[in-house]
């Protein structure tokens, strides 16, 4: 997978968990967990790895399980356990504290929203149990509770979403209604924040914005509550691709045409959302790249192995129009 490693500062991440873990690794099973807990890592070599996924609300998140499922297998040296929270944060700190009591190697997850980890990441801690960080960011004052962050960056998304919106439109006094993901979450946060930078200083006005928890099917509902409520909506910013596609069976039921009467920007470019770009129905993607199970299974030995980790690796994310939709879509993997 193609990555760039952005401008935040790359901290050493030799903390009291990795040590624990690499010492358990090894031979020398004599280790004791740095903070007293009863965790005992395997010594053969493979590395257990409780993984907690946010659910399977999209095409994204689909793409995302793939890559982590296909990537930490036994052939690689991995033993994954893997568990679905639903899209509910009780559903993760209830996995989080059964890997805990398990005593994994390393836990790994993708937190639904982004605040009220802190307690259950001291109780990893504690453990000896190095955490991993995939997809979405905690938000967290300690620093020390997790070893790395892989992830897009969500603000930059918003923000290309919305300078792309802002060259094509500006000065035509557009509408826009906004879909945004699931209230909390960090890419809900960050691709508002971006979207409505970018759009500063335009004509264009956001009439709306509510959430469609990131799904297809409430994407729709919400648009057909946004189409009930306005007669003069000319484009569709929405937090994912999937809400997009729910979006237009709204817009298509409505008798109006998705990509003319209302234009449509989406994120994510999975698969559906590019061949509704490709068809016309979208007029713009920016990508979020949900490939990130090499990159999880690098870090992890790395972290199990004491050796210096990046604290923010930053996933390259590109953009598509039609024409580069067309292009893309043949040789697309998810
Ligand atoms: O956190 C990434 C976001 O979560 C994706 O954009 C969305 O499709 C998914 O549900």
């Amino acid at each position: 997978m193609a990555r760039t490693t952005l401008t935040r500062t790359v901290l050493a991440a030799v903390s009291a968990a990795s040590l624990f873990a690499l010492g358990a690794c090894s031979s020398d099973a004599g280790n004791e967990p740095a903070g007293g807990g009863d965790t005992v890592a395997a010594d053969d070599g493979v590395i257990t790895l409780g993984f907690s996924q946010v659910g399977a609300e999209s095409g994204w998140r689909a793409a995302n399980t793939k890559s982590i499922q296909d990537t930490l297998t036994a052939e690689n040296g991995f033993d994954l356990k893997f568990s679905d929270a639903q899209q509910k944060q009780e559903n993760q700190i209830q996995a989080i504290r059964s890997y805990i009591t398990q005593g994994v190697d390393v836990i790994a997850f993708s937190p639904v929203v982004e605040t009220g980890w802190d307690a259950v990441l001291q109780e990893a801690k504690a453990a000896g149990i190095p955490v991993i960080l995939t997809d979405r960011a905690v938000d967290s004052s300690d620093e020390t509770l997790y070893e790395s962050f892989i992830g897009s960056d969500f603000v930059l998304e918003g923000e290309m979403a919305g300078e792309w919106v802002a060259e094509q439109y500006d000065g035509e006094g557009y509408k826009a209604v906004e879909l945004q993901g699931t209230t909390g979450a960090a890419p809900a946060i960050d691709r508002k924040e971006g979207f409505a930078s970018a759009i500063e200083g335009t004509d264009i006005e956001l009439i709306d914005s509510q959430t469609g928890n990131f799904t297809r099917a409430e994407g729709k509902t919400v648009m057909e509550g946004f189409l009930n409520a306005h007669d003069d909506i000319d484009l569709v910013f929405a937090h994912n691709d999937d809400m997009g596609l729910g979006a237009i069976e709204a817009i298509e039921a409505a008798g109006l045409t998705p990509g003319e009467d209302i234009k449509i920007v989406t994120i994510d470019a999975v698969k559906d959302g590019m061949q509704a770009l490709a068809d016309g129905k979208i007029n713009y993607i920016v990508e979020c790249n949900p490939l990130l199970g090499p990159d999880l299974a690098d870090i992890a030995k790395k972290v199990l192995a004491g050796e210096e980790v990046e604290k923010r690796i930053v996933v390259k994310d590109e953009a598509f129009d039609q024409a580069a939709a067309k292009e893309a879509l043949p040789t697309r993997e998810y």
